[in-house]
């Protein structure tokens, strides 16, 4: 018999639509370069404050959301490759190698981005404390990285787009938290663990990543 569980708590859902917002906004601002840089770099700011909250979130967040739990062994990730698991009740051992690249790849562009500098009207704030070849290398790694993180969000769509087709649905459960599982279906014996979603845990975390964005954005 299916079971409704709690997987994704609310702070993490929030997390990951307004990094989603953050990440395309901030592209289309670059785009249009001029004043819209000084928007580029606000929506820098948000995406430095997300991730450093969903690392905080890594360790202290729910079931889940915690690296512990999602962060896959080699022989897990053969395992699930080779088709001998199901996966997991949170991200499966693939899914979970996309986000690690994903964070690591925006928290670097947003680290660079305080740096660079475009040489014509608009410098990251911290390009005034280093010299002017390590601003010049920072402002490269910052161009360059972006193509990891197009070919990343492409891949992470692409992904959800497969598995919708295959007729397992990750959004909803990205929206709403919940997922509808049927252990018996799994073949295996699976453990329910469900995430906590209580009003403790949701005051814990937006407190969390409103004082990151506040810090953030009064240290800029
Ligand atoms: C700029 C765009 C996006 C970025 C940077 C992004 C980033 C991420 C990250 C970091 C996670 C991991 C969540 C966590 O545990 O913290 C994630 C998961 C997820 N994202 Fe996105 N995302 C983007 C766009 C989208 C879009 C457009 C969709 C819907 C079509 C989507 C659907 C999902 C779903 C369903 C998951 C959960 C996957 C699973 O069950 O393992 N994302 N995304
Ligand atoms: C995760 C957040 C960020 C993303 C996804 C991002 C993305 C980009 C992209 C795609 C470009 C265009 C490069 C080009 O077309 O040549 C760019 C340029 C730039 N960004 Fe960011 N950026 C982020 C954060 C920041 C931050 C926090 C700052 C500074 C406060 C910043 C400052 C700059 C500057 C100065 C340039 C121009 C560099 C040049 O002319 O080559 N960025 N960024």
């Amino acid at each position: 018999m299916k079971k409704v569980i709690r997987i994704w708590d609310l702070p993490l859902r929030v997390f990951h639509w307004l990094l989603a917002i953050t990440i395309i906004s901030g592209i289309i601002f670059v785009k249009q370069s001029g004043s819209a840089m000084v928007w580029h770099a606000y929506c820098g700011y948000l995406a430095l404050a997300l991730v450093l909250f969903r690392i905080i979130w890594g360790f202290i967040g729910s079931e889940h959301a915690r690296f512990s739990s999602f962060v896959p062994s080699p022989s897990a990730l053969f395992a699930y490759v080779r088709g001998n698991s199901f996966g997991g009740l949170g991200h499966n051992p693939l899914g979970a190698l996309s986000v690690l690249a994903l964070l690591f790849s925006i928290l670097l562009q947003a680290f660079t981005g305080l740096f660079a500098d475009d040489e014509i009207a608009f410098q990251g704030p911290l390009s005034k404390y280093v010299s002017n070849d390590l601003v010049a290398l920072l402002t490269s790694v910052h161009r360059f990285n972006r193509y990891f993180i197009y070919g990343l969000i492409g891949l992470h769509v692409l992904a959800i787009i497969y598995y919708q087709i295959k007729k397992k649905d990750l959004i909803t459960p990205m929206l709403t938290g919940d997922k509808k599982i049927d252990p018996a279906e799994q073949g295996q014996e699976i453990q329910m663990f469900e995430s906590k979603d209580g009003l403790l845990q949701r005051v814990l975390g937006f407190t969390i990543l409103f004082s990151l964005i506040v810090l953030i954005f009064i240290s800029f």
